[in-house]
């Protein structure tokens, strides 16, 4: 039975030796190790033995499967090892390789214009402003002393979001069709002296073509102080164009009518393409018109509290497409709505 077991143990040995992965090693244990197992079956029959060799036998017996027993955990803890190692081979990363750049957004022309020109203001002390686009019928309109039956009223050129247009208590809602609202907004909420751009995204009943969309942005600037005339204006005009166009660009002022200023005028800036000479970015006329402005009107003053007496401002009001197709050289309005990334890629 020695021999026997001796036999086991150098066939057991060299079978688990020779094992390559784990379920192989499991069943050369349980060949030999199971319930039904070679070792188990000889065990079984040291009963049979004389009482004197049983001890030996027994204690040889133990010897062997605790044999067997330490070389399968270490056959065990060999092949996981070698699999690991196979494993860390196959994924190896090769940190030198360079990184994928993930693509990177930027500012969208109409962004970069606003904040260039509030930036321009800002450099002279003036601060910003925002407001509801959802806004009063009251502070779009009559607080700007635009009385009932001024066409900017009607429904069918500004969006009314309640039905009464011809509300008598003038809480019509709507959607802003003028950046305006902020000078009451301001001058009801701020003491002078004032300096203020607001700009902002408003809204108007206009079929979308080259050069109008329902939505578009206004920059609307407000000054009031002491003493302030139309040549502040003029001046902080001036000033804003050459730091946008450069030193020499031209502007021209036309007088103009709007309910809320008093004079009013239009403000255009020489072409930029033909310096004046007419072509086809300025429709032959050889200036571009900017901005409306002019100084406020005593009633819209004197209805937000404002003494006429001591103080006077001006405002202005510019639409930043306009501005933003003629810096860039976009022909057409849409591109700027459509967020085609060949096209916002390209500023
Ligand atoms: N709100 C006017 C418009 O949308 C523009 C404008 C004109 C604004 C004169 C002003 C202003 O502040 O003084 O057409």
């Amino acid at each position: 039975m020695k021999d026997q077991l001796a036999k086991i143990r150098a066939e057991a040995l060299a079978a688990i030796g020779a094992t390559d992965a784990a379920a192989a090693l499991d069943a050369v244990r349980v060949k030999y190790l199971g319930k039904k197992g070679e070792l188990t079956a000889l065990l079984k029959q040291t009963g049979k033995l004389p009482p004197e060799e049983r001890p030996a036998v027994g204690q040889l017996a133990n010897e062997v499967r605790s044999a067997l027993s330490d070389a399968i955990a270490a056959q065990n803890k060999k092949l996981a090892e070698a699999a690991l190692d196979l494993k860390l081979a196959a994924e190896t990363v090769d940190v030198t390789i360079p990184g994928e750049k993930a693509p990177l957004g930027h500012k969208h022309p109409i962004t970069k214009v606003i904040d260039e020109i509030t930036d321009i203001f800002v450099g002279m002390g003036f601060n910003v402003a925002e407001g509801p686009e959802v806004e009063l019928a009251a502070y779009n309109f009559t607080k700007l002393n635009t009385e009932e039956g001024h066409p900017g009223r009607e429904w069918t050129d500004t969006f009314y979001i309640t039905p009464g247009k011809d509300d008598p208590k003038n809480d019509a809602v709507l959607l802003r069709s003028q950046t305006s609202p902020m000078q009451i907004r301001t001058m009801e909420s701020r003491k002078p002296p004032i300096r203020i751009v607001a700009p902002g995204r408003v809204y108007r009943k206009d079929e979308a073509d080259a050069t109008h969309s329902p939505m578009f942005h206004q920059i609307e600037g407000m000054v009031v102080d002491k003493g302030i005339t139309m040549a502040d204006l003029k001046g902080t005009l001036n000033e804003v164009v050459k730091s946008l166009y450069g030193e020499d660009a031209q502007t021209r002022f036309r007088p103009h009518h709007f309910p809320f200023t008093e004079p009013s005028c239009e403000v255009d800036v020489q072409c930029f393409a033909c310096h004046g000479k007419g072509c086809s970015v300025c429709k032959g006329e050889g200036w571009i018109e900017v901005l409306g402005a002019g100084m406020i009107h005593p009633k819209v003053l004197e209805g937000c509290n404002i003494d006429t007496d001591v103080y006077s401002g001006w405002a202005f009001g510019m639409g930043v497409e306009r501005l933003a197709m003629m810096r860039y050289g976009i022909n057409n309005l849409k591109l700027c709505f459509e967020n085609d990334v060949r096209f916002l890629e390209q500023f």
